[in-house]
């Protein structure tokens, strides 16, 4: 799965009115990877539709494929078709990597456990490492698995030898986590004899319950345990596994805390459509509803959709609640406890120190950035509200982290729409969440009542070399809030850093196989978008005379193309989730290739010996004409007049004058606006 294209710290436009739309939120993480293996033990194909599709759920169904478990994946249905094997597994030998996903993690070493005879190797990133496993390693091992590790005792990586359950009684710890206690139920109809699971210690019951709810779905008599919370479960044994060919995924209750947590930031209404009700819902994270009704939001239920309300001059006040049956959800409460009156206590919280990261310390290390008062203790956080600081948040790879601050940064802190938070790694969301930046941008331009309603807009600059395209993008992007994107700073970055690799234009192969190792990220710099390569961004280096030698050479390499037109392109969604009113673009192929459907496209030209003297000027040893020839011979993308495109020749025009006539064009379709100051 590609990574959404977000920058590497993205500053979060406010909204600027009341928050005011319909969203429609991904299937349930937690779902979609349960079904996803109770499905694997199914006899009869089932798709499972509405459901997630993000790097869990990725890691998921790659595991269960790398298993010999057909699943068929197509992401713009939402729907995985999974053909299992009946409760075998086909692969007696895999390579699992968990990733950071807890759920892979522990219902995967479940499986393998009671479904194979065979021997299973499995890793996860160093965080996984460090995770809650011991529990399930255990009762596995006295039914019968046996463990190798290869690290630290009780943790990734390790191999397991898998021989089936045995069945009987056997006790599981499952305080750590209670997808250790869900991962052995899922599997306890496998075992070779009735299996009776003794819980040691407490286990945050509604995530079992959905647990056991599912297994009910999928032909396991599991219902009447579901009812209340129990120390013992007697599953029946050696039943099938059956479900509808149709499974139908919920939308994530977690990620609606999100959206429904919202009009505290940003005032006004939002519907989260498709999620069911409480009593109906398959997941007790709906429960972070009753803490908005408490906090003053109002909370009600329209045409299949559930809507949060600030109602005008209601108070918003902080509360004193235990989220331990619905912890997910403590973090999205805790970054808006800022903007309540009085403090906010948050308990039950002991168990997330060990999730993705700790989130009780990540937590008030990020709000005492923003100047707030926070007391921690092993199982609580108290938050009383100071004024609110400008700042950068630290998101530790942690998805609820981006978004949880994502959301108070919708907050129009002073009241000029200008940014005060900036969000590090948001690309993190991925993990449940890949497009929670973009639907924040949407509901953003949503809220606007129609009449300022700021269409989004592509402009695109072609010209050759010295053609005045850079000033002039720049000065645009400036007048009209747009995202600047030099796209000759891309070929020149890639150039230089495959020449520092000692790769030779003419050596195709030897390019596609160097580009595959260079990380395209993106960072925003005021108004421009700068590529990163590896985390790093261009310097003067891209400007130097070997990089104007060669560059034209490798622009016309295939390969070189088709690397970065994807991440040009995205750079439209950068510009959206950023807050820019549209994207502005320079370089050769922009209004051919890139964006062929760009609401304006511009062709800028000059007398060859004017561009020489610009090119002079700037004090630059450039063969303008040579470049020229090589971009507009080039079979791949030549530099050519864009169709419909209007050129304009600036030989004998200033700056000022050129960015005017392009500037009547536009501002048109933009209407009024205020120009955000950027630092
Ligand atoms: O805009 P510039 O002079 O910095 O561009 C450097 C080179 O990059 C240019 O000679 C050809 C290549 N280029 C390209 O092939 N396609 C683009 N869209 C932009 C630049």
């Amino acid at each position: 799965m590609s990574k959404p294209p977000l920058p590497s710290l993205l500053p979060i436009p406010p909204f600027t009115r009341a928050a005011d739309g319909t969203i429609t939120l991904p299937g349930s993480k937690s779902l979609t990877n349960r079904a996803l293996l109770l499905a694997a033990l199914c006899a009869q194909p089932v798709e499972l539709r509405g459901a997630l599709f993000s790097e869990d759920t990725e890691i998921m169904s790659a595991a269960l494929r790398s298993l010999g478990v057909h699943v068929e994946a197509d992401a713009a249905r939402c729907s995985f078709r999974v053909a299992g094997a009946g409760g075998i597994l086909p692969a007696t030998t895999a390579t699992i990597q968990v990733g950071n996903a807890g759920t892979a993690a522990r219902f995967l070493t479940a499986l393998c456990a009671a479904a194979g005879r065979g021997v299973y190797r499995f890793d996860g990133v160093e965080a996984m490492r460090r995770r809650p496993m011991g529990g399930l390693l255990e009762a596995l091992t006295r039914l019968g698995a046996e463990f190798r590790f290869l690290g630290q005792p009780g943790c990734f990586p390790f191999e397991l030898h898998a021989r089936g359950l045995r069945g009987g009684t056997v006790e599981i710890d499952a305080r750590e986590s209670s997808q250790m206690l869900s991962a052995l139920l899922m599997v306890a109809p496998l075992a070779a004899a009735p299996l009776c699971i003794r819980l040691v210690g407490d286990v945050r019951w509604p995530f079992v319950a959905m647990t056991l709810r599912q297994l009910a779905q999928f032909g396991q008599p599991t219902a009447e345990l579901a009812a209340r919370p129990a120390a013992e479960f007697a599953l029946s044994w050696g039943r099938p596994f059956t479900a509808p060919s149709l499974y139908p995924i919920e939308p994530d209750a977690t990620a609606a805390s999100y959206f429904l947590a919202l009009p505290i930031a940003a005032g006004g209404s939002v519907r989260v459509a498709g999620l069911p009700e409480a009593g109906e819902s398959l997941q007790g994270d709906l429960a972070f509803a009753g803490a908005l009704e408490r906090v003053g939001l109002q909370l009600s239920r329209e045409a299949g959709a559930l809507v949060s309300t600030r109602v005008a001059g209601a108070p918003l006040r902080g509360i004193d609640a235990d989220f331990n049956l619905y912890s997910d959800t403590f973090l999205t409460l805790a970054a808006l406890a800022p903007l309540l009156e009085g403090p906010t206590t948050l308990r039950g919280l002991t168990h997330t120190r060990k999730q993705e990261t700790d989130r009780v310390a990540g937590m008030a290390a990020e709000l005492r950035r923003l100047g707030q008062d926070v007391v921690e203790t092993e199982d609580t956080l108290t938050i009383t509200p100071r004024p609110l600081l400008a700042s950068q948040i630290e998101t530790y790879h942690d998805h609820r982290f981006a978004m949880s601050f994502g959301v108070l940064g919708c907050h129009d802190l002073r009241a000029n729409g200008q940014p005060w938070i900036t969000v590090g790694n948001p690309a993190c969301c991925a993990k449940t969440f890949p497009d929670f930046f973009e639907v924040l941008a949407q509901l953003r331009a949503h809220s606007h009542p129609m009449s300022t309603a700021p269409d989004f807009i592509t402009v695109a600059i072609d010209g050759g070399a010295a053609s005045g395209k850079s000033s002039t993008s720049r000065a645009l992007s400036e007048r009209f809030h747009l995202l600047h994107v030099d796209t000759g700073a891309h070929y020149r970055f890639v150039t230089h850093q495959l020449l520092e690799r000692g790769v030779d234009a003419a050596d195709e192969s030897a390019v596609a196989a160097a580009l595959a190792a260079l990380p395209l990220g993106t960072r925003l710099a005021g108004r421009s978008s700068l590529i990163e390569i590896d985390g790093r961004i261009p310097g003067e280096e891209i400007r130097g005379q070997r990089v104007n030698e060669q560059v034209s050479r490798f622009a016309a390499v295939p390969a070189v193309r088709q690397f970065l037109l994807a991440y040009q392109r995205s750079q439209a969604q950068v510009a959206r989730v950023a807050g820019f009113r549209g994207l502005i673009m320079e370089g050769r192929d922009i209004g051919s290739v890139i964006f062929p459907e760009a609401d304006f496209r511009f062709y800028l030209q000059a007398d060859p010996v004017e561009r020489a003297r610009r090119r002079a000027a700037e004090g630059q040893t450039d063969a303008i004409h040579e470049r020229d020839r090589l971009d507009a011979s080039r079979k791949t993308a030549p530099l050519t007049l864009p169709n419909g495109a209007t050129a304009i020749d600036s030989t004998h025009l200033s700056l000022l004058q050129v960015v005017d006539q392009l500037g009547a064009l536009i501002a048109p379709r933009l209407g009024a606006t205020t120009i955000p100051h950027l630092p």
